[in-house]
């Protein structure tokens, strides 16, 4: 089989680590890849948006099946296009992939189905939203309606900054076209725990939990990232929560989306908070998060292709979808100055060294005259998976320290807190 990848971070070259292992797979493709994933894919050269392009040469090259992996061609419409040229692609259809392409679709939908999730209210007029704002109590939570890199949710300690806030979206277009519209949302407390689920609309098999690290700097200080560095299982996911989301967030959601006319196949991302009430749902997305999946597929035992396979034809409840009883930590190593500036090109050193205890997984790198160097805010995302957090958390740190280029900035606290959780 001829397997395409569409995007080019961490979570493509994890995703291509695993597809990789199966035996029926002749050949991997990516687009546009990196530096990294050009090791085991051929590597070509279409942006991640570029829906007709990359339609138009999976059919000219006869590919069997396609991963759409970012949020973006999801929303554009690529998974329908392939469909409609007759290639089989694992990935929601755009009108399902909206629960993540907008924030009032999605909290209407929670709204209407019972889901739980933070009290909201959505706006399209600038003074209607601030209006609003003499009516509830701080700390407030603004977002932007649309896609916005993961930076589009401002907390707000009271009514002048929830006020700029809001400006800054709606007048000032902050965060262009997607906050024209603006969900303004109750502030939760609690534990989060990201849950990635395969669902075909049929049923839901979640995957094992993890947690995210979002803040730039130790102690969870400094800007939102895409994500500094994550662990798997998160140690706050009790068993009974588990139990309670699904029966009270997982099927829910997917009978929702099915209800609408808009049934969801792929891989669906809660992002959950365990509130003194209950877990609830923070955001959803449409696709596997970064950095999650490099964290969560080290550790499923079944085989992806066919989980992806029989997600996008319907007969994922007869597959198997089983993960070791392990833990993995995985540590990124970002360009200093990420995620406001920074600078590219700087060769790095280590790999190799790194490779021996740990997978190594690429995001922003690039393969320049022979010599892998950097090309993005995060760079790589140095993985390790042991029997225990305790274990995993370290041997990541042991082979990131072999890693070297100019201005790397890395965390030092990746998985404490689920250690100290763990303990409690
Ligand atoms: P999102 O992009 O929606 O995941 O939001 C980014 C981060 O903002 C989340 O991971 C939470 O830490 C925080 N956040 C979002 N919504 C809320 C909320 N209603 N209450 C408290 N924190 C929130
Ligand atoms: N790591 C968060 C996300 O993928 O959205």
């Amino acid at each position: 089989m001829k397997v395409l990848i569409v995007g080019g971070g961490g979570r493509e070259h994890a995703i291509a680590t695993k597809i990789a292992e199966n035996p029926q797979v002749e050949k991997l493709y990516a687009a546009p890849g990196n530096g990294g994933m050009a090791s085991i894919c051929e590597c070509v050269p279409f942006k991640a948006t570029d829906v007709d392009g990359i339609v138009g040469w999976a059919r000219q090259n006869a590919i069997d099946f396609v991963v759409v992996a970012p949020d973006d061609p999801l929303c554009l419409g690529m998974v329908d296009a392939l469909e409609a040229v007759g290639i089989p692609a694992f990935g929601p259809k755009a009108n399902a992939a909206v629960i993540e392409g907008s924030k009032v679709f999605s909290k209407n939908l929670m709204k209407k189905y019972g889901i739980p999730t933070a009290a909201y209210e959505t706006f399209d007029d600038f003074d209607a939203a601030v209006g609003y704002l003499d009516t509830v109590s701080f700390p407030i939570v603004v977002k932007a309606d649309g896609l916005a890199l993961g930076k589009g949710v401002l907390i707000c300690p009271d009514k002048a900054s929830a006020v700029e806030a809001v400006e800054g979206m709606m007048k000032e277009a902050k965060f262009g076209a997607s906050g024209s519209r603006v969900v303004i949302e109750e502030f939760l407390t609690g534990p989060e725990v990201s849950v990635l689920a395969f669902t075909d609309g049929k049923c839901v098999k979640p995957m094992v939990s993890s947690m995210d690290h979002k803040r730039a700097l130790d102690n969870d200080e400094g800007l939102n990232t895409g994500g500094m560095g994550t662990i798997a299982p998160n140690p706050c996911y009790t068993p009974d929560l588990a139990a309670r989301c699904m029966e009270e967030i997982f099927v829910p959601t997917m009978n929702a989306m099915n209800a609408e006319g808009r049934t969801f196949r792929g891989c669906l991302y809660f992002g959950l908070m365990m509130t003194p009430n209950g877990p609830k749902v923070i955001e959803y997305n449409c696709r596997f998060g970064d950095p999650e999946t490099q964290v969560v597929l080290p550790l499923l035992k079944s085989d992806l292709l066919t989980i992806m396979q029989a997600t996008a034809n319907g007969t994922l409840e007869e597959t198997e979808v089983v993960f070791d009883d392990g833990a993995a930590c995985c540590v990124v190593l970002a360009s200093g100055g990420y995620p406001v500036s920074y600078k590219s090109g700087y060769p790095i050193s280590g790999l190799d060294k790194a490779g021996e205890t740990a997978t190594v997984f690429h995001a922003g790198t690039k393969l320049a005259e022979g010599q892998i160097v950097t090309s993005g805010g995060r760079v790589l995302g140095v993985t390790a998976t042991a029997e225990n957090l305790e274990k995993a958390v370290a041997k990541a740190y042991e082979a990131a320290e072999k890693i070297s280029f100019t201005d790397l900035h890395k965390r030092m606290d990746i998985g404490q807190r689920a250690l100290k959780e763990a303990k409690v």
